[in-house]
């Protein structure tokens, strides 16, 4: 077992040095002539770092304003700032998706903007605990499912009455462990697979209010959330097969701006796995 680790960790380092520059860093350099999103506006939860701050750079490049957001308000500070730096409309303000105070400021601060808000992206999430579902406590099992799926839930029903109008669209943020669970990652598989279902019934009950609901589930993508426990993602990408290299915050962006997008329109209940790999038949 050992050495098929180490197998599996050189190849896949080998693999994502030589190609990373290729596609990732191209796509972060690209010259976004597009205004697709231009008048529209997006909320975007956990999006101080990572893959919600490359969704942001993204929306914004394609046009749209965008509302960041997470816990921390030093963090949400050096993300607005960042941003406007590269001359994109944003704001930021703290939100903690648990908090329904915190959710009303986020409509709050989305709403200074032209009145209303177009598109939804729920991609904060919490994994407190890397075991299996046996071990895990009433406590944790609150804290994941509250985060990770009742928040996101709560905050689009708060935001509705200021989205109907405009026909806007809302993409929730699963994973991979939701397709191929990892015994590690018990009750945060759970609440991927959960956010799968949620995707499939806000489809169904906000078509007649013209708004889409579509779900990104992301490979492993180098963040520092998929640095908590390299074990695990190694042993993950063991589990399944080896992608041609490890996924980037950036691969993940250029999907949501789709699925924002006009050219989305038809598409609704769908979710779309960006992992370097197909895991579906
Ligand atoms: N990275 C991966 O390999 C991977 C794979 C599959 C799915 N995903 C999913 O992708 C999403 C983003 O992951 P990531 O890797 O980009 O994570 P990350 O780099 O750790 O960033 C997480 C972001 O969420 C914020 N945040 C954390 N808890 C929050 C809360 N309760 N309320 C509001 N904001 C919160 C953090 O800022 P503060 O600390 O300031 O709150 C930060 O901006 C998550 O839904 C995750 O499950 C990631």
């Amino acid at each position: 077992m050992t050495a098929t680790l180490r197998a599996v960790s050189w190849a896949f380092r080998g693999l994502h040095y030589s190609s990373v520059p290729l596609s990732a860093r191209m796509s972060s350099q690209r010259a976004h002539g597009s205004c697709a999103l231009a008048e529209k506006v997006a909320v975007i939860t956990g999006s101080t770092k990572g893959i919600g701050l490359a969704i942001a750079r993204r929306l914004a490049q394609d046009g749209a304003h965008v509302v960041v957001s997470s816990r921390k308000q030093q963090n949400v500070d050096q993300a607005v700032a960042a941003l406007q730096g590269e001359g994109l409309s944003v704001t930021g303000t703290v939100c903690h998706v648990e908090k329904a105070e915190d959710r009303e400021q986020l409509v709050a601060t989305a709403l200074e903007h032209s009145g209303g808000v177009d598109f939804l992206v729920c991609n904060a999430a919490v994994n407190p605990l890397v075991g299996s579902i046996m071990g895990t406590s009433e406590q944790v099992w609150d804290k994941i499912l509250s985060v990770n799926v009742k928040s996101p839930a709560l905050l689009l029903s708060q935001l509705l009455p200021h989205m109907e109008k405009r026909g806007g669209a809302v993409i929730l943020v699963s994973s991979i462990s939701a397709y191929i669970p990892h015994v590690a990652l018990g009750a945060y598989n759970v609440s991927k697979t959960a956010l799968l279902g949620l995707t499939r019934t806000l489809a169904l009950e906000l078509a007649p209010r013209g708004i889409r609901v579509n779900c990104l589930v992301p490979g492993i993508i180098e963040t520092d959330f998929s640095k908590v426990n390299p074990n695990v993602r190694l042993l993950m990408l063991c589990s399944v097969f080896l992608p041609s290299r490890i996924g980037q915050p950036e691969d993940c962006a250029g999907l949501v701006s789709f699925l924002c997008s006009p050219d989305a329109s038809y598409i609704t209940g769908e979710n779309i796995v960006v992992a370097g790999f197909s895991s579906r038949l």
